[in-house]
């Protein structure tokens, strides 16, 4: 499984602009074929140490002193006791015996191997030389064991490949809260009040501070996106349900992303049976949702941003709720603009 996260971490490194060349140890290719990193690099996958093809035999050499950065994932315990002990047998091995450039390992393995005393030697000499290994993660393994073994996040890897460049992170280890998504506020046991919130801006929001170096939490109501990997997600369907969890986890934030299209009113009765349909009128009585974003400037000192999504009078409708729920930033945007607004992937805004 590792092997497949490294054709995910392959794509994000190309994503951020990387020239990436991969090589692939003869276990590698048990697992995975290089066509597919051939494909997702652009590039041709190097295998062998003397391909046929070759003109010195030393072509490894050179090409190691082009490299920026050596990333290997996944890091087996095989690969980490050799590097440590300076065998080069192969063509991952041997550049890397070669090469002093930062160099990233990303373990996988079982979690007896990682335990396993030569690991553990090799990991120790492999840090005093200045090589970043990250911890793997704790979770169900491949053998169905519980333990220590698993591929560090993907995400954490790119923000550990963007520590390696000193890439700036301005936002590592800032803790992050972002409300997205709609609420929805049930009338009887099947239906419910809503609106046309997608939640791409708070996704969208939470993924950016993630790759800036933030510990994000995100509180979201019912979306069809899926949840940005490495980050803290909580569901939740109503306002009050929204009030909740933004209250628990509002606790040590530096900054608060309220992007939530929070719905303005519930339902006070709500039915516990289907309503019946009829030929008369029915009234839904409404009674006001608590609003979350005025709730929270005297709970925390962090940094409150909020949104204001107007169709008329933008700019003074937004100075009023920037002052009556006490924001330090208040974002506006228009529902009806083209481009911008509900379900849009683009937006344009008034900070
Ligand atoms: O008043 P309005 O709904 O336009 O305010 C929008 C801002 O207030 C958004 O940041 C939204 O997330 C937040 N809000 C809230 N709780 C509510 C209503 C709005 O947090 N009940």
């Amino acid at each position: 499984i590792a092997c497949y996260k490294a054709c995910e971490i392959l794509r994000l490194l190309r994503k951020d602009g990387a020239n990436v060349q991969v090589m692939m140890s003869q276990s590698a290719l048990k697992f995975i074929s290089k066509t597919t990193f051939a494909a997702l690099s652009g590039q041709e996958v190097l295998v062998d140490l003397f391909p046929n093809s070759s003109k010195s035999g030393l072509e490894h050499i050179e090409l190691a002193n082009t490299l920026d950065a050596i990333i290997i994932v996944p890091a087996t315990a095989n690969i980490l006791c050799k590097v440590a002990n300076g065998i080069a047998d192969d063509i991952v091995t041997t550049t890397l015996s070669v090469c002093d450039q930062p160099t990233l390992f990303a373990p996988a393995m079982n979690f007896r191997m990682w335990e396993n005393p030569a690991t553990i030697n090799a990991v120790d000499i492999l840090r005093d030389k200045g090589n970043i290994i990250l911890d793997p993660h704790e979770g169900l393994l491949a053998s169905l064991h519980e333990g220590n073994g698993r591929l560090a996040d993907p995400r954490q890897i790119i923000l550990a490949i963007h520590e390696l460049f000193n890439i700036p992170l301005p936002l590592k280890n800032k803790k992050i809260l972002i409300t997205a998504g709609p609420t929805q506020e049930p009338i009887d046991s099947v239906r419910f009040i809503s609106n046309y919130s997608s939640g791409k801006m708070g996704y969208a929001l939470a993924k950016k501070a993630h790759s800036m170096g933030g510990l994000v939490t995100l509180i979201s109501g019912p979306t069809y996106l899926n949840s940005p990997s490495g980050i803290e997600h909580i569901s939740i369907n109503s306002a009050k349900e929204m009030y909740r969890a933004v209250h628990s986890s509002i606790k040590d934030k530096d900054f608060i992303f309220m992007a939530a299209a929070v719905a303005d009113y519930s339902s006070k009765n709500i039915s516990k049976q289907k309503l019946k349909r009829s030929n008369q009128n029915i009234t839904i009585e409404l009674t006001p949702n608590p609003d979350i974003l005025k709730s929270i400037s005297k709970k925390t000192t962090a940094k409150i941003i909020g949104f204001a999504l107007e169709t008329n009078n933008g700019e003074k409708e937004a100075l009023r709720k920037l002052n009556e729920k006490k924001c330090d930033y208040i974002i506006l945007n228009y529902a009806d603009e083209k481009g911008a607004g509900f379900n849009s992937s683009t937006n344009r805004v008034t900070k």
